[in-house]
């Protein structure tokens, strides 16, 4: 397994409608296992394989509640239905987040990886993931969704990791670095 190179915006495959997909192939299994690898990664809750170099209709889900991740090959939105305001971000939009339209409730047709067609019904998160990961397939972005112009916001991540003050840290500094990032894992896609 590996961990795939994220395409950010404004990479034009971002915006590219992603091709069907024939058949499960070996080469597919793999994109799909490597898909799951960067999605845990980057600590998403879902990816589309355009976000990350490919144009298979192929996207991966994985919320906290679920025992494995998803795997959507070829998925359509069959039918959505209800209105919510839901904030969002995407890993190929980093630094940001907005206040999006969604649906409350979605049903999705796909191809698993078994090659079978399944049918689902959500809502809540994954719902709201469903739509973004079809979204990326078809060149959406939830950025195309926003509220309003001003529903779109910077988030500010700190590096703990990253020692800046290293070995001469004085007392002013000590506590700048104590807020927490504003972003909630849980709901990046
Ligand atoms: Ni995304």
């Amino acid at each position: 397994m590996a961990i795939l190179e994220m395409r950010l915006l404004p990479d034009p495959i971002l915006r590219k409608q992603a091709k069907k997909v024939a058949k499960v192939t070996p080469q597919l299994r793999k994109l799909v296992e490597n898909m799951v690898e960067t999605m845990r990664d980057q600590r998403g809750v879902g990816l589309a394989a355009n976000q990350v170099g490919s144009l298979q209709k192929v996207a991966v889900i994985e919320t906290p509640e679920m025992e494995e991740p998803m795997v959507l090959i070829n998925p359509e939105i069959m039918k959505a239905a209800g209105e919510r305001e839901v904030e969002e971000g995407c890993l190929s939009v980093p630094g940001y987040r907005g206040l999006v339209n969604r649906h409350e409730t979605v049903r999705v047709k796909a191809m698993g990886l078994d090659g079978k067609i399944y049918r689902l019904n959500a809502d809540e998160l994954l719902a709201q993931a469903l739509e973004h990961e079809i979204d990326h397939l078809n060149g959406i972005l939830y950025i195309d969704h926003l509220v309003s112009h001003e529903s779109l916001y910077k988030i500010t991540y700190y590096d703990t990791e990253e020692d800046e003050f290293d070995g001469e840290e004085d007392e002013a500094h000590e506590h700048s670095a104590s807020a927490e990032p504003a972003e909630s894992v849980t709901s990046e896609d």
